[in-house]
């Protein structure tokens, strides 16, 4: 890429993109289309992650007994998990990692790929709300 390339896909206002991002918690109650979702998913595959092996996972349930079942799992969703249009899970498979040293890890990469997530959803006009 060039410099001009750079500077011209950064040509926006980051203050105000970051400044206006929340926490939702309270949702339409509308559904998600997996479309919408795995766009976000390909934007934040570009997030940074460790020896750039591919270890990230992204389940997806939108709605229905699967959804409320998984929020069932975590009380922080309590008043308003009802009215979400998706439960995402970000996981990591450990067996991309191959020393004790790298146990951790999963961590780091899976927390940085859902950060990029979250402001994909927010670039799209879906709000989110970390939970656990
Ligand atoms: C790992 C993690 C777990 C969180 N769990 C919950 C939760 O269970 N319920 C909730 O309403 N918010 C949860 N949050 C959202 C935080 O409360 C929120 O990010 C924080 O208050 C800052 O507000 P902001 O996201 O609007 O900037 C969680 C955030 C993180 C990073």
């Amino acid at each position: 890429m060039t410099k001009q390339e750079i500077l011209e896909a950064a040509d926006f206002d980051y203050t105000k993109f970051v400044r206006t991002r929340h926490s939702v918690r309270h949702f339409t109650g509308e559904s998600v289309s997996p479309a919408a979702i795995k766009k976000a998913v390909s934007q934040a595959i570009k997030t940074p992650r460790t020896c750039n092996r591919e270890m990230r996972r992204v389940y997806a349930a939108y709605d229905g007994p699967l959804r409320d079942h998984l929020l069932t799992f975590q009380r922080g969703n309590v008043g308003f998990g009802h009215n979400l249009g998706a439960v995402l899970i970000v996981a990591v498979d450990l067996r991309e990692f191959d020393m004790i040293g790298e146990r951790n890890q999963c961590w780091i990469d899976g927390g940085l790929f859902a950060m990029s997530l979250v402001f994909a959803f927010h670039a799209a006009g879906l709000g989110t709300c970390m939970l656990n």
